[in-house]
Formats: structure tokens, sequence, C-alpha cells
């Protein structure tokens, strides 16, 4: 039986990006009987870079919206808010005291904000964000970690932790292990660049229908006339549509591009309508879950009863082995 843990971030409404690159193949994973999956949604993670509260609820209560959405059964699999479990604090700063300075001053996610930014506007929080994402994944003996590949670093971080306590007080964590979905390729946002809330590429999924078919009209394209045959293999729209089609229906827009007469508004509209039809149900679910936060709230808190028990008993090995708790 494998543990596998992932967690997203509530900065934002899940994108197409996130569906097709976390959401979806998480909920697979999860759907394997030799799986447990504890996912959950990083709020902690959040404070790093986002200080506005209301906004803070309501994005976790979007990104939970949007796990429960895309099929995720908290019956079998938990599903919590990282804050109701509060012993990952704890855990983080028993690691932190393992985290050698130079470590984390070399993670990607201090060294590009703060080459960025300046180090007078980043925050101690970014700085030890690796070793709480170390805390919580350790936290649950998780096995595997599905992340994108710009997270395989923090993964490495969490194993050197791990080992290094391990190697000087006996076996206490296990080793995770990324697990990168070679198969799941970046998502393009509508600028043609990787889908992501901090470039405002993104095209959301679970937004009003005109809202969403105005992000789409809005993907950059070729400017060719319409009669003009037209190359698919560097357009965004026909990127997109690819990964939400089948085959034989990618094969038809393939031919209507290189056969000419076919504009970029048909391509859009196309495009349009096989997001509608695929997220016809996830949006709908999206909806009510979001009208209706109370359902929100009981999946997140069965998630966090089941979690807290993993977690207790994990902290519990823990303490005894750094000397913490009773004397006798
Ligand atoms: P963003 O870049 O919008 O802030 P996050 O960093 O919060 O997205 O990503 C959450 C999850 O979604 C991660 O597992 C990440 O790998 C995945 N993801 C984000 N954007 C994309 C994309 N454009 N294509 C594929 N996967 C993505
Ligand atoms: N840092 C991850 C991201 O930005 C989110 C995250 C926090 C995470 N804790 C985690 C992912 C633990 C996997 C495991 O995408």
């Amino acid at each position: 039986m494998a543990r596998i843990l992932t967690g997203i971030q509530s900065t934002g409404v899940p994108h197409l990006g996130n569906l097709l690159g976390a959401l979806e193949p998480g909920v697979k994973l999860s759907e394997q009987k030799e799986n447990t999956a504890i996912f959950f949604i990083a709020d902690l993670h959040s404070l790093t870079s986002l200080k506005d509260t209301a906004a803070r609820v309501e994005n976790i209560k979007s990104v939970a919206a949007a796990w429960l959405a895309c099929g995720f059964d908290t019956n079998q699999g938990i599903l919590f808010r990282q804050s109701e479990v509060p012993e990952v604090c704890e855990l983080t700063w028993y690691l932190s005291c393992f985290a050698p300075f130079p470590m984390l001053a070399n993670a990607h996610s201090f060294k590009d904000k703060s080459a960025k930014q300046g180090l007078s506007e980043v925050n101690a929080g970014l700085f030890t964000y690796p070793v709480l994402m170390a805390a919580d994944i350790l936290l649950y003996d998780t096995d595997i970690v599905p992340v994108g590949k710009d997270q395989i670093q923090h993964i490495e971080i969490t194993r050197d932790i791990a080992s290094s306590i391990n190697h000087q007080h006996g076996e206490i964590f296990i080793l995770p292990k990324a697990q990168v979905e070679e198969q799941v390729k970046v998502v393009p946002g509508i600028d043609g660049q990787k889908m992501s809330k901090s470039y405002g590429n993104t095209i959301n999924v679970f937004e009003e229908e005109k809202k969403l078919k105005k992000s789409i009209n809005r993907i950059i394209t070729g400017s060719e006339p319409l009669e003009a045959p037209k190359n698919p293999d560097n357009c965004t729209v026909f990127q997109l549509y690819s990964l939400l089609a089948d085959t034989s229906e990618i094969n038809t827009l393939r031919n209507a591009y290189q056969e000419g007469n076919f504009g970029y508004g048909a391509a859009k509209q196309i495009l349009f309508e096989k997001i509608m039809e695929k997220y016809e149900v996830p949006r709908q679910k999206y909806m009510t879950f979001m009208q209706n936060p109370e359902s929100i709230e009981t999946a997140l808190r069965l998630g966090q009863d089941k979690a807290r028990a993993y977690a207790t008993s994990v902290l519990d090995r823990v303490r005894g082995a750094l000397g913490f708790g009773s004397i006798i």
C-alpha cells in the first residue's frame, strides 16, 4: 500500500494547467486501490505570498471545490487543509534545526524571488518554505509525491533533511520519492507561455461561460488570412485542443488548419465547445460546491480528522527519538 501525498497552494482558482497537470492525474492515482491518497490545500504556504485574508478563504474554498468537482472521493482518500493539522508546524521546527542554511538559500523558491525583488522584500516564511514542505511530506510517512518538475528540488531537500536525521537518530522517517508525470505536458496559457497564475495568462475552466469564452478569444494566434493554410503545430489553440480531444478529433482539426479557408476564430469556437463539453459535469459540481460551503467544510473536516491521526503517531515517534516529551 503506497501513501501518495500532494498539496496545492490556495493562491487562486485552479486553472486548466492545474487541472490537467495536477488535479486530474491526482484523482486517477487516488482511484487505484493499492494507494492511499492524501491531498491537501497548502494554505500555510500561501501566506508566504498572499496576505489578503478574504482572498485566502475564497481560494481555499475554490481549491477544495475543484478537487471535489474533479471527482476526488473523500471517503476513500483524504482531503484536508494543511493549517488544520498544526502538528506540521512543530515538525517544521525540528526539521529546520537539521536544515543547513546554504541548502535553503539555494532553493529556487527563495533564490528566484529574492533575486527578482531584493532581500528586503522576501520574508523568513519564504526562506523556510521547503522545510514546511518537507514536514508536510514526512508527517504522513509518504512514499510518493506527484509533483511538477519545478518541485523536484523540494523533494530532494526533504530527502536530505530526513536522511540526516535518520543517520543521527535511527530510522525515523520514510524517504519519499517524487513522481513527475512525464506524459502530462506543460499546458500553454493564452500567450503561449506556460499557463500560470503569476503570468496572468490562464484559462479558468470554472468561470462563468461568457468570461471563459472571452479568455479563449484572447489566445494569441498567427494573423494569416482566412484562405491561407495554417500550421497547427505552432498554434496555442490547437495545442490546447490536443490536450482535451481524442485522436480522430485532433486529426480533423489538423486537416482543417492545413487545408486553409479555416480561420483562428473558428478554431477558438471549437476549443471553447470542447472545454464546455469535457468540463460540463465538473463545472456544475464546482458551482454546487461553491454555493454550499457547508458541504466543502464537511469534506475537509472528515479529511483533517483522518490526517491528524496519521500525523500524531509520526510526531510521537519524532519527539521520542529527539528526547522531547516524558522523561520517564
Ligand atoms: P501556478 O503556476 O498557476 O501558480 P501552481 O504552482 O500553484 O500553479 O501549481 C499547482 C500544480 O499545478 C502543480 O502541481 C503544477 O505542476 C501544476 N501546474 C501548474 N501550471 C501548470 C501548467 N501550465 N501545465 C501543467 N501543470 C501545471
Ligand atoms: N510547493 C508546492 C507548489 O507550490 C505545494 C506544496 C506544499 C506541496 N506542500 C507540498 C506539494 C507537499 C507536494 C507535497 O506546488
